[in-house]
């Protein structure tokens, strides 16, 4: 991001203004639909060291949902569930598990959003809502993209109070370890079987992005598995919406698995910033996050693959930590077992070093190393 960009702080969040068609400030908040509310955020504070902000549910009024939201700089989960039998979201969640509803977008001003993405062909979830408290007011409107998931637009200008109306304060403050978090760098989708040009038509045509990188099934194969993935960028390059599509392969791809699980199109991974890859790593193993191992044979040749780099190579493979490296820089990244008991939704760790892609090298390494997980599930 360039620095002579206009900066904005909000409640921790700095935002960079600069054009773009909808006026796309960056990701607000990932919402995730989940069984439980009250246990997934003690596993996500625990664990990546998320700090529990606000809250709503029966205690403020809120009769038929309990929503948690988890912030640490720029990261902000909010995790919501059902309270009643027959609820929407209960719907949701016997469908695909618990996974991530709502990539929420930041915008200056949601009303404009929301008609302009309405007037590029998006289909309508929910008309621009204001809701207001003594904090100020907050404007939310949203579109639907890939399978059940939907983007919001969310215009705060100005509300001090925690979250969004309806919101109070969580006033305790348990423990939660610092593992070095910074912002959200990338959210991917997996979409359907021959869906892909639709999805990158829709993020191209409806919200303004520009396909970054192009990777074909000859670029992402391995023995068994394939797929097609394409990167959607907007124009200020705060939102990169990486898209995979299965493609055929001798054995079920983890796209197809995927797929199967969470009964159709969803967010595949969340891609986590940090500014020291090797101190995250060890911070979330030791809270309990199981990471993808990297096959030993990965680290033989890295120094001929990748050049010279900061990091150690034995500080790397004793953590499994993977390297890739493009005309602009490297980056390190690091992928969670899945998140959830479906092999669906799953955490990437990445620490970049001037690289702005997104480990294309490390692609074939790691689905074979994904592989070996998805033979464990009888899945391959
Ligand atoms: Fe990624």
């Amino acid at each position: 991001m360039s620095g002579a960009l206009p900066q904005k702080h909000h409640g921790g969040m700095t935002i960079v203004f600069t054009p773009d068609s909808l006026d796309l400030l960056g990701i607000d908040y990932v919402e995730f639909y989940v069984s439980n509310a009250r246990q997934t955020a003690h596993f996500y504070r625990t664990t990546l060291g998320l700090l529990p902000v606000a809250y709503a549910g029966l205690e403020t009024g809120l009769r038929d949902r309990a929503s948690y939201v988890l912030e640490r700089r720029n990261v902000r989960f909010v995790l919501t569930a059902p309270l009643t039998p027959d609820h929407p979201i209960g719907a949701h969640i016997a469908r695909h598990g618990d996974g991530v509803h709502d990539i929420a977008l930041r915008v200056r001003d949601a009303t404009a959003a929301y008609a302009a993405a309405m007037s590029n062909g998006a289909t309508s979830v929910q008309a621009p809502t204001i809701s207001t408290d003594a904090n100020g007011r907050v404007v939310k409107a949203s579109i639907a993209t890939y399978g059940e998931t939907i983007h919001s637009f969310i215009e705060r200008e100005g509300y001090t109070g925690p979250f969004m109306p309806g919101f109070q304060h969580l006033a305790e403050r348990a423990p939660a370890p610092e593992t070095g978090l910074t912002v959200i760098d990338h959210i991917v989708g997996n979409v359907e079987l021959g869906a892909m040009d639709r999805w990158v038509g829709f993020y191209r045509d409806v919200l303004g992005f520009k396909q970054l990188v192009h990777f074909d099934d000859q670029d992402i194969s391995t023995e068994y598995s394939a797929l097609m993935s394409k990167v959607m960028q907007n124009g200020n390059g705060t939102l990169k919406f990486p898209l995979n599509e299965p493609a055929s392969g001798r054995k079920k791809s983890q796209i197809a698995e995927y797929l199967e699980y969470y009964g159709g199109p969803g967010v595949q991974h969340l891609a986590l910033s940090t500014d020291d890859i090797c101190a995250t790593v060890d911070a979330l193993r030791a809270a309990g996050i199981p990471f993808i191992s990297a096959p030993s044979s990965y680290y033989d040749d890295l120094e001929q693959r990748v050049g010279s780099i900061d990091e150690s190579r034995q500080a790397l493979q004793a953590r499994s930590i993977l390297v890739d490296r493009d005309e602009e820089g490297y980056l390190l990244q690091i992928f969670s077992q899945p998140m959830q008991d479906r092999p669906t939704l799953f955490i990437e760790i990445i620490q970049r070093k001037g690289s702005q892609s997104f480990g294309k090298g490390n692609f074939k390494a790691l689905f074979e190393a994904i592989e070996r997980e998805q033979a464990k599930r009888g899945n391959l």
